[in-house]
């Protein structure tokens, strides 16, 4: 066919999709989310007066959560929802429409009751566009009119360990987007109020994050939903606030008798502003329980929803309390006992609660998890993929064909494209690499992780190929003084590795065939921590984390080295207490992929499962320090990356062979602590 003949617009479709080479090579990286194989969220509702029939309100498709039902348009029914949705790798707001008027108009049913999922249609809101094409996290959304409020991070405050959360509003008619957080601060959790005036946020305001990964030390302020004005900070010490109505919100925070409660904050309006010394507070749930992220509901002001952790229960329910009887009455937990179910939102007619929990066919819960072993996530960076990997420590063979990963007790081996997936070693390992020459051998550090400096952990060389797993491998080091983080050079003969010998931990190398015996060099020295050590491909530098500047501080700095010892130099300063850790060099040497809490945390840690390290993503730098970016968004706990030799596409979702993950995960492990319930100590119920 003649380029002529073509139609013009397939002419410039065929022109904007050719792919010319790129300014810059197409890499890839990999990394993995700790838990989040795990989460197979949907969001579910039932009715408060009946609350047998649980209807499920998502499709059963990708990760759904924080949900939101807006004001009723044309309908009394609560016939749409709002939810965040984590699908082809980048985190989006969808509207679910439930259209019941095939069997059910002039029913008394509401239209959640008759739904089905022929009934139901999707529409997304918000992706990248509205972000000026920008990646982001996006969360907590809900309805002022039509401008949608929710949070996204993708602007950088530019300072390090600031979080990049902040509300924006999104017309749903016009597409103009308008930021109404101030530049500089986060905010977390915006609420919008019954008449969409006012919204609420947990916010910490100037004083910003000082590293907190349980209770987020925030505030609670007001502002005008339609520009941001008026700005006001009304309780000192809360979070997750919800509104009852205009002048009256519920928020969380945890009480000085160690208990989560809910608390309420009322307040006057004079002259169409709040009056912030009016604000009054008082905790409305008793000790005794954990009751937290509560949702109120102005068609009836009697009660509110919240999740609870009660003594007794690992998991985490939703509850009604009634605020005139001072009384629980449970929703979930008869229904599905064995299951955790997160942040409760009620329908403005008040006659359901909806929630997120794991979708399974049975209703413990436990149902399925996710099934991808490899899951194709959205890269900001032109020619970059990038994927999440299942498995922790993932590293890619010199030839680019084979991925390594530890899944602890074990080792594992996989083809790049998923397929193959193989035990390799039974050891209770962490961290692996590649010998650039000899075929098949991969490193590890055989021991427990995240342990002191005389820990027994040593290096072992493990042949994948060798089908005999009880002697293909060899172990490297002596004295099991915390040897560990091996990274072999490219000329096949050394390895560095830190290690504990001296009483601290820094650097050293070794002979790659024979280990210590065949030779050791001290490469660092220091009353400190030098650890997660990468060698460059092209042999020049190696690249660490360290906390050399503050021994002991918690924080982790990343520096480079000559393997000779020369040319030490600091990369990234990460902020006072921040991490810069396992750094890895692309292939042609010239960046570094790295984890970081840069960014701070994104979303309230109660919100979510339990993570150790929320604040976790990933980011590269370019190798002389110039060029941060931020390459993942989410308030999930994103970890050990690697920088494959070859790249892949990034259309390389793989599923696991046999089903992947149980829909299975821990609760915020300081919500099983459950103080003294004979504590007398009284809540402040601060002003
Ligand atoms: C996700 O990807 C699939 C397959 O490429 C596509 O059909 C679908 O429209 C995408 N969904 C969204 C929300 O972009
Ligand atoms: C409001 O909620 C309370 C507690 O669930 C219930 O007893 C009452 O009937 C409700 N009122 C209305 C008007 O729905
Ligand atoms: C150390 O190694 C670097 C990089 O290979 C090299 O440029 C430098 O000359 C070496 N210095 C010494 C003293 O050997």
């Amino acid at each position: 066919m003649e380029f002529s003949t073509l139609p013009l617009f397939l002419i410039i479709n065929f022109l904007l999709l050719t792919p010319f080479p790129l300014p810059h090579a197409v890499d890839t990286i990999s990394f993995t989310t700790l838990g989040r194989s795990s989460y197979a969220f949907d969001i579910f509702a039932l009715p408060t007066a009946s609350p047998s029939q649980e209807v499920r309100l998502t499709f059963g498709d990708s990760v759904n959560f924080n949900g939101h039902f807006p004001p009723p348009q044309s309908t009394p029914f609560p016939t749409h929802l709002i939810y965040v949705t984590e699908r082809n790798g980048s985190s989006q707001i969808f509207l679910n429409v439930f259209d019941y008027t095939t069997r059910g108009r002039g029913s008394s049913r509401s239209a959640l009751e008759l739904s089905t999922d022929s009934s139901r249609s999707e529409i997304r809101l918000i992706g990248e566009q509205e972000t000026n094409g920008r990646i982001s996290m996006k969360d907590r959304p809900s309805l002022a009119g039509a401008d949608l409020i929710y949070i996204s991070t993708h602007q950088d405050p530019g300072k390090p360990r600031s979080s990049w959360t902040a509300v924006y509003s999104t017309g749903l008619t016009t597409g103009l987007t308008r930021r109404l957080t101030p530049p500089g601060i986060a905010d977390y959790s915006p609420a919008v109020s019954p008449s969409g005036a006012l919204t609420a946020v947990a916010s910490y305001g100037e004083k910003g994050w000082s590293g907190d990964v349980e209770e987020l030390a925030t505030d609670l302020y007001v502002f005008s939903t339609r520009d941001g004005s008026g700005r006001v900070k009304i309780v000192e010490h809360g979070g997750w606030p919800s509104w009852a109505d205009e002048s009256t919100l519920y928020f969380h925070r945890r009480c000085g008798d160690g208990w989560w409660s809910v608390f309420s904050a009322s307040f006057d309006i004079v002259g169409g502003k709040i009056d912030a010394a009016s604000v009054v507070t008082r905790r409305v749930t008793p000790p005794g329980l954990h009751a937290f992220t509560p949702a109120a509901s102005a068609a009836n002001k009697s009660f509110i929803a919240v999740a609870t952790r009660r003594p007794g229960s690992e998991y985490r329910h939703i509850e009604l309390y009634d605020v005139v009887l001072n009384k629980f009455f449970e929703l979930t937990r008869p229904i599905s006992p064995s299951a955790h179910h997160l942040n409760p939102f009620i329908s403005p007619d008040s006659g359901w609660v909806g929630y997120h929990k794991c979708r399974g066919e049975a209703n413990d819960g436990v149902g399925k998890g996710n099934d991808l072993v490899i899951e194709n996530v959205r890269s900001q960076l032109p020619g970059l993929s990038l994927l999440r990997v299942d498995g922790s420590f993932p590293s890619y063979s010199p030839d680019g064909e084979r991925v390594a990963y530890v899944q602890f007790p074990g080792v594992y081996v996989m083809n790049r494209d998923g397929s193959g997936i193989r035990e390799v070693s039974k050891l209770y390992a962490f961290a692996t690499s590649w010998d650039w020459k000899r075929k098949g051998v991969v490193y590890t550090s055989a021991g427990p992780d995240f342990s002191s400096e005389s820990t027994k952990v040593d290096i072992v060389s493990i042949n994948v190929d060798d089908e005999d797993l009880s002697h293909n491998y060899k172990t490297l080091t002596k004295g099991g003084a915390n040897n560990a983080f091996p990274s072999p050079s490219p000329d096949g003969k050394w390895v560095v590795f830190r290690s504990g010998r001296s009483g601290h931990k820094n650097l050293y190398i070794m002979d790659a065939l024979n280990g210590e015996e065949g030779g050791l060099y001290r490469l660092t020295e220091g009353p400190w921590s030098d650890t997660m050590c990468n060698w460059s491909p092209d042999g020049e530098w190696i690249v660490f984390a360290s906390d050399r500047e503050n021994p002991g501080g918690g924080s982790f700095e990343m520096f480079k080295i000559h393997p000779n010892g020369t040319g030490l130099q600091k990369v990234i300063q990460s902020g006072t207490g921040g991490r810069t850790n396992h750094p890895w060099f692309s292939p042609d040497g010239k960046q570094i992929v790295f984890t970081s809490d840069y960014a701070g945390v994104s979303a309230e840690p109660i919100s979510n499962p339990h993570h150790y390290q929320p604040y976790g993503e990933i980011f590269v730098i370019n190798a002389d320090g110039s060029g941060l970016q931020r390459l993942t968004h989410n308030s999930f706990e994103d970890g050990t990356p690697t920088w494959s030799p070859k790249y892949i596409g990034p259309t390389t979702n793989a599923e696991w062979p046999y089903g992947g993950s149980k829909c299975q995960f821990e609760d915020c492990h300081w919500l099983n602590i459950f103080p003294n319930q004979a504590s007398k100590r009284q809540c402040a119920a601060a002003k």
